[in-house]
């Protein structure tokens, strides 16, 4: 058995968590899971958004899948995210977005977004200056290095082709020109992947008229914001589309959507993006074989089109939904040769 964390979160979270268990539970992925509370659930319950329970937990077990939470409204409130970013120096946000039939406003979308996390504008330093405001961009070689290295390395182990920089080195010319320049000193390291640039504008435009044409995106914090969802939107929405944030001793698998609060009890919540990100998890622990089941199982039923939930355009609950994913596990496994 492994040992993992298992953050239920706030809204839809706990609803869509429980599902995901079940499915890892029929497709036999052998886990124990340690729950904790995190977001406002926790916060109405011991004060504070993430316990150190919870901290030193996904400390102790190392791997942690986690619902959507809800940042409270007001100040002083840093989100969870951010917080277990910043925790476990967490720098790589893999986002994967592949087109399903039926579903995708684009077909042969198989994109990999490689997001540096812990830096660019995201670190929220902010001042007053005479006329208004100013924020700091900070981009450093340790963390460009690493990202881009972690993007070629991905492309190499994963037989993908393709690395894209996204930047705007034409305009900021010493913090996305050192993230361009090192992009290009380590590309000379993986001579057999293709390694180009695009000026995030323009790559915005590329991906909504050519977004079969691109394979693995590396890109600062901000840009890699912003393209990873609207690939999202490419493929159908951020309803099936999941996240990773690695670091060298910690990871934490969620769907990128929020806690959706207007449909949080429902029991209408879509889990196909949470059920995702535990595929990434079986992956990160070497457990591939189940990883494939649920994967399969889970694009027969979006592909089917059968049995979806309102986000859709189906009239399915969250139950029905994990209960067909749960029995196309299991002919999966009968019609297996
Ligand atoms: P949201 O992603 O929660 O919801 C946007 C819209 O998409 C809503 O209409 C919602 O019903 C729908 N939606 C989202 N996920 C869905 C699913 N799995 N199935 C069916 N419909 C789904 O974004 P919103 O409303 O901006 O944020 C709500 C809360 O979530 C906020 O407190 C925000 O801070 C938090 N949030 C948390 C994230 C995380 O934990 N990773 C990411 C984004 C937002
Ligand atoms: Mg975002």
């Amino acid at each position: 058995m492994t040992d993992i964390v298992l953050l239920k979160g706030d809204g839809i979270g706990p609803e869509i968590v429980s599902a995901t268990k079940k499915i890892l539970d029929a497709a036999g992925a052998d886990l124990y899971y340690h729950e904790f509370d995190v977001g406002q659930t926790s916060y109405e319950k011991t004060g504070e958004l993430i316990p150190q329970a919870t901290l030193d937990a996904i400390k102790k077990y190392k791997v942690a899948l986690k619902g959507p939470v809800t940042t409270p409204v007001g100040k002083g409130f840093r989100s969870v995210n951010v917080s277990l970013r910043l925790a476990f120096d967490l720098y790589v946000n893999l986002r994967p977005a592949h087109s399903v039939e039926n579903i995708s406003k684009f077909g042969n979308v198989d994109i990999i977004t490689v997001r540096e996390n812990t830096e660019d504008l995201y670190i929220g330093e902010e001042r007053k200056t005479d006329g208004g405001w100013e924020a700091v961009k900070r981009i450093t070689e340790k963390a460009t290095d690493r990202i881009i290295e972690y993007a070629f390395s991905y492309a190499a182990a994963h037989g993908r082709k393709r690395v894209t920089c996204v930047h705007k080195a034409n305009i900021l010319k010493n913090t996305d020109g050192l993230f361009l320049t090192r992009f290009r000193e380590i590309a000379a390291k993986y001579p057999r992947i293709l390694a180009d640039d695009k000026i995030v504008d323009n790559m915005c435009m590329q991906l909504v008229t050519c977004p079969e044409k691109y394979d693995v995106l590396v890109a600062p914090n901000l840009y890699g914001d912003i393209i990873s969802d609207l690939i999202a939107g490419l493929v159908g929405g951020l309803g099936l589309v999941a996240g990773a944030n690695l670091g060298k001793d910690a990871a934490v698998f969620e769907a990128v959507h929020g806690s959706a609060p207007d449909i949080a009890g429902k029991g209408i919540a879509n889990p196909a993006a949470l059920i995702e990100a535990a595929v990434m998890m079986l992956d990160y622990l070497g457990k591939k074989e189940i990883s494939e089941k649920i994967k399969s199982a889970l694009l027969k039923t979006l592909e089917n089109g059968v049995c979806l939930t309102p986000d859709l355009g189906g009239a399915a609950t969250t139950e029905e939904f994990t209960e067909e994913v749960i029995r196309n596990i299991y002919t999966f496994v009968e019609t297996r040769p």
